[in-house]
């Protein structure tokens, strides 16, 4: 075969699998939003704020084939990086990421391959979040596809304190002032407690709900009455 010919089966392949990946999130998404429709529905209350997903960018790829001292190849990267399919979900609470994780096991085709939980046992620099990595069928016209697609699942404030981490590594490379570590780390129990104390706050709130909306609802009613003697 000639080396343009080589090329152009390559880039065919390429955008192939990238394709896979597209589809493997797409479909990873879908699941998300019906479980979420059906819980808002039956619990009149939405356990994931929100969700961002993403594809890795071939650069991103290629450095971590390098760290891994793999080749850079296709097949290297579909074997060896796990995260080229991401997706990110935010929950309010921690029992949410919970609740979450476990619909996702729930669902017959999707295998788990992997859990990591921050969440339990955070890292040393006080990173926190529930990490699953899944495949996820994608059915093409002549073949089934297993596709690795990696989930995050943290709450509001664990994602506030993961992007800062994440750019102080960007902005200094590694190298930041260990002041700045400690700092973090301080934070990260900050972050940890608000997410109890908030989780609490929210207990209360969902078993005391009920009554105090009786009794601010008759107390209207009694203002109503005193206003319109
Ligand atoms: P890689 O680090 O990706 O090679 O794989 P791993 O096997 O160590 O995976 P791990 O589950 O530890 O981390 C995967 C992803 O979680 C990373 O790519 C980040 O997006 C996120 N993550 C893990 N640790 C940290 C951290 O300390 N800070 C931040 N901001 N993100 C982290
Ligand atoms: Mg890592």
């Amino acid at each position: 075969m000639s080396d343009t010919a080589e090329r152009h089966d390559e880039v065919d392949e390429w955008t192939r699998t990238m394709l896979i990946y597209k589809s493997a999130l797409k479909s990873i998404n879908t699941r998300l939003d019906i479980l979420s429709d059906e819980f808002r529905h039956v619990h009149q209350y939405n356990p994931i704020e929100h969700i961002k997903s993403r594809i890795k960018t071939p650069e991103s790829i290629v450095k971590k084939l390098h760290r891994y001292e793999k080749d850079v190849t296709i097949s290297d990267m579909v074997a060896y990086v796990n995260d080229i399919a991401g997706i990110r979900i935010i929950c309010s609470f921690i029992p949410d990421i919970y609740r979450i994780a476990g619909m996702i096991e729930n669902q017959s085709d999707i295998k788990i391959l992997n859990v990591k939980d921050y969440i339990q046992s955070p890292k040393p620099n006080g990173y926190r979040s529930y990490h699953m990595l899944v495949t996820i069928p994608v059915f093409l016209s002549d073949e089934k596809l297993e596709t690795k697609v990696e989930i995050q699942i943290r709450t509001i404030a664990m994602d506030f304190w993961a992007s800062l981490e994440h750019k102080i590594h960007y902005k200094f490379k590694g190298n930041a002032p260990d002041s700045m570590w400690s700092d973090l780390k301080d934070c990260a129990d900050m972050v940890s407690l608000l997410d109890q104390r908030m989780q609490a706050l929210n207990d209360t709130i969902l078993h005391t709900s009920a009554p105090h909306a009786e009794s601010d609802h008759s107390k209207i009613e009694q203002e109503i009455e005193r206003l319109s003697v």
